[in-house]
């Protein structure tokens, strides 16, 4: 497993939020986390990335504890994490906005040209808009800026948070379709979603509800039957 969440315990303050939260993902997976409003999913992921402590069990990423570690310390390790809400700077431009991902890389600046040029030509939308404010950009603009940045910090494993909030359906299919080819291309990916149209990429899903992860299995076992999915966000 390159990711594997163990018995996590957490939450805000003192209020118990997730109740023990397990759940692995593979190298070269896309592995989605399903559940209704409140379910914990975005508190799990900052959990991980120790934007919030986990009061107790285990996160390991490529074998080693992350429990203890710095959020820093767990990106640079190769943990990506994009936040709910887009977390671009909407008053620089595209450029700039690279710019600011470009300058946290340590390898030489020709290596992160050549990367800015291969997500450009995954993300075409925003080569002709680089010298525009981000806050300018169309929400499905914006959002593939968000993932292109997320993705010039070169993560082995990407967590997303929602990534097709409030987009339209056609540039939800279209952003997924592009994750599928970022992940031949070698990424791995861990997708918080409402939107169950990422059953169509992923290869493995889990339902959260009420701080736990309930259900687990094979994302086509999912679409095939609606119905398992409607219970499981229901219970019962
Ligand atoms: N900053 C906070 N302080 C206290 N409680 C919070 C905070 N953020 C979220 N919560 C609570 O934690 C629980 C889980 O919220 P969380 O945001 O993790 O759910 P979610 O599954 O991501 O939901 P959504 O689909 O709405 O994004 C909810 O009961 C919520 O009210
Ligand atoms: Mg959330």
């Amino acid at each position: 497993m390159l990711l594997e969440i163990e018995n996590v315990v957490g939450g805000y303050g003192r209020v118990e939020i997730l109740h023990g939260v397990s759940l692995g993902v593979e190298e070269g997976e896309i592995v989605s986390i399903l559940g209704a409003n409140g379910a914990g999913k975005t508190t799990l992921l900052r959990t991980v990335s120790a934007l919030l402590p986990a009061w107790s069990g285990s996160i390991r990423f490529a074998g080693k504890e992350l429990v203890g570690m710095k959020t820093e310390s767990i990106a640079a390790r190769g943990l990506g994490h994009l936040p709910e809400g887009r977390g671009i700077f909407q008053m620089l431009t595209v450029q700039e906005n690279f710019d600011v991902a470009a300058s946290l890389r340590r390898d030489s600046r020709a290596e992160v040209r050549k990367d800015i040029a291969r997500l450009l030509s995954v993300f075409p939308a925003l080569t002709s808009k680089l010298k525009h404010p981000a806050a300018l950009l169309s929400g499905g603009q914006q959002q593939m800026l968000a993932l292109a940045r997320a993705l010039l910090g070169r993560p082995k494993l990407l967590m997303i948070d929602e990534l097709s909030f409030g987009l339209a359906a056609v540039l939800v299919e279209e952003l997924f379709t592009t994750i599928q080819q970022l992940r031949d291309q070698g990424t791995t990916f861990l997708i918080v979603e409402q939107n169950a149209g990422v059953l169509e990429i992923a290869d493995r899903v889990y339902v959260m509800r009420g701080g736990r992860n309930e259900v687990a299995g094979a994302a086509s076992e999912f679409a095939e039957n609606r119905d398992l999915l409607v219970r499981s966000y229901l219970g019962g």
